[in-house]
């Protein structure tokens, strides 16, 4: 695992310079993405650099990681409509290749052949993540099998309490969600880890420094071959 710490903005900086030697080199690659606040600042720097002709999406294919159950793409809470107002519609990537898991009328065998649709593809040369402040990944929580691929996740009450200042209630968040697994997200090249905060210093602390076990999810990234995690200060505070 490769550690840098700096503030939000510099690591947004960073991730993005990542991403624009990526995508010179490789027009085509298969983006893994994410949702959250966290990978905000990350998006509004990937948008300026497309602005500014840096970076072009034209042939890149995406696979988000995540998706609640219920919500369609047309719902302001769903993850669709956060990647297509922060991301997609501000760059000049071709829509059909960005892909969101379907989070209605899904099954865990419809939710499973997310992962023949990676594979197909090439599979995900850089997958993004944030961290729940359980050390979850994607949705997967604590307790998450380590080969789990892309299933459908009851949510924990910890994380529908965080996510829950997105809605107007408790009562709305959905309790489930459809999410790549760690064996998916694993299986990615190369994986890009943002936390920023001290409510995720604790989950960053598991994550980095404790035992590799799946009640601290993201602690199986220590054995990925080629993972960054990008942290300010207050996120590395408990290191
Ligand atoms: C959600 C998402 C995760 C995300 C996490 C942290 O549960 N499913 O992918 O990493 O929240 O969110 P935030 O970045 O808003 O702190």
């Amino acid at each position: 695992m490769k550690i840098i710490r700096d503030t939000q903005r510099n690591c947004a900086r960073m991730a993005a310079e990542e991403y624009r030697k990526l995508l010179g080199e490789n027009p085509h690659c298969v983006l893994g993405l994410a949702t959250g606040s966290t990978p905000e600042m990350l998006y509004e720097e990937l948008v300026a650099l497309c602005k500014a002709g840096k970076l072009s999406f034209k042939d890149v294919t995406t696979y988000n990681l995540d998706e609640y159950v219920g919500l369609d793409g047309s719902h302001p809470q769903s993850y669709r409509y956060f990647m297509d107002s922060h991301l997609f519609n501000l760059v000049d990537i071709d829509k059909t290749r960005t892909h969101v898991p379907c989070g209605v009328g899904v099954t865990d065998e419809m939710a499973a052949h997310y992962d023949d649709e990676i594979k197909q593809a090439g599979g995900v040369d850089l997958q993004l993540l944030g961290i729940g402040p359980n050390g979850h990944i994607g949705f997967n929580e604590p307790g998450t099998p380590w080969d789990a691929v892309t299933h459908i996740v009851p949510l924990t009450d910890a994380t529908r309490q965080a996510n829950k200042r997105f809605f107007n209630s408790i009562d709305e968040v959905p309790e489930k969600a459809v999410s790549m697994g760690i064996k998916t997200v694993m299986q990615s090249r190369r994986i890009i880890l943002m936390a920023f905060g001290k409510n995720k210093a604790q989950a960053v602390k598991g994550m980095i420094e404790g035992r590799i076990d799946n009640s601290v999810p993201a602690s199986i990234l220590q054995l990925h071959p080629d993972c960054t995690v990008y942290i300010d200060d207050d996120a590395a505070s408990m290191l």
